[in-house]
């Protein structure tokens, strides 16, 4: 699902990946470990075609980034991955309901009643159909990530890249959100990627890459298969 083969990203003069290889499977939840700096959420970049200026070969659910269009990187994006960030990236003066339908901006063809059945759907496979019509700063911490979370299904997309999806929450609601990964990456089949820097996360993953100054250091844990 995911081949990331001798990649190199340099910033000017900083070469910040050294040729990373990466092979992850579909259906595979990996976590990605390293110090800040080592280049964790470069690669997750790389992987989400939020950065297509790197050197080497990156094919992710099949198509080589570097050789879309950027018409269709963006529909790759949209439709393929789902994003999900420390810092929750919701719109404040959208409701939790109008955040989650945020990627029908850019699928046009969905009708409004093809949004709003999505919307359920999604608030409901995070718990919080009832927050609807809330906005997000009336929320807790967990429940905005939730949010966050259902507006990253709300394409039902293949491949879930997080980058410390639990960094900014206590380790009690961390802990409800691993939960709610492990169940999407059990129930609808989605390539689980999670970058972290704890390790009560990682240990849930099926394998650790640990990144160490831009180059792939170890691969541990037990192989789902
Ligand atoms: N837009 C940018 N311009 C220049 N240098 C950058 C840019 N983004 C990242 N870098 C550099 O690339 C290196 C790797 O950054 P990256 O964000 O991938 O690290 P990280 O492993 O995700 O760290 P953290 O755990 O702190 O999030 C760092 O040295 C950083 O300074
Ligand atoms: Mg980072």
């Amino acid at each position: 699902m995911i081949v990331l083969d001798k990649v190199v990203k340099r910033y000017g003069q900083n070469l910040v990946l050294r040729g990373v290889d990466v092979h992850i499977k579909a259906g595979e939840f990996v976590s990605i470990m390293g110090a800040s700096g080592s280049g964790k959420s470069t690669i997750l970049n790389i992987i989400g075609a939020l950065d297509t200026d790197y050197e080497g070969d990156a094919r992710v659910a099949g198509r080589d980034l570097r050789a879309l269009p950027d018409r269709e990187v963006s529909a790759f994006r949209n439709t393929t991955i789902g994003f999900v960030f420390q810092s929750f990236h919701l719109l404040p003066h959208l409701s939790c309901g109008q955040n989650v339908a945020m990627p029908a901006y850019f699928n046009r063809s969905l009708t409004e009643k093809d949004i709003a059945r999505r919307v359920a759907e999604c608030l409901d496979r995070v718990s919080l159909t009832h927050k609807r019509d809330e906005f997000p700063l009336h929320l807790s911490g967990g429940e905005r990530q939730r949010i966050a979370i259902a507006r990253a299904l709300f394409n039902t997309p293949k491949i879930m890249l997080c980058d410390e999806p639990t960094g900014a929450l206590d380790s009690k609601t961390g802990a409800q959100i691993m939960t709610l990964f492990e169940s999407l990456n059990r129930d609808t089949g989605a390539t689980l990627v999670i970058v972290t820097h704890a390790p009560e996360v990682s240990e849930l993953a099926d394998r650790i890459i640990h990144v160490v100054d831009g180059q792939i250091a170890q691969k541990s844990g037990p192989e789902r298969d």
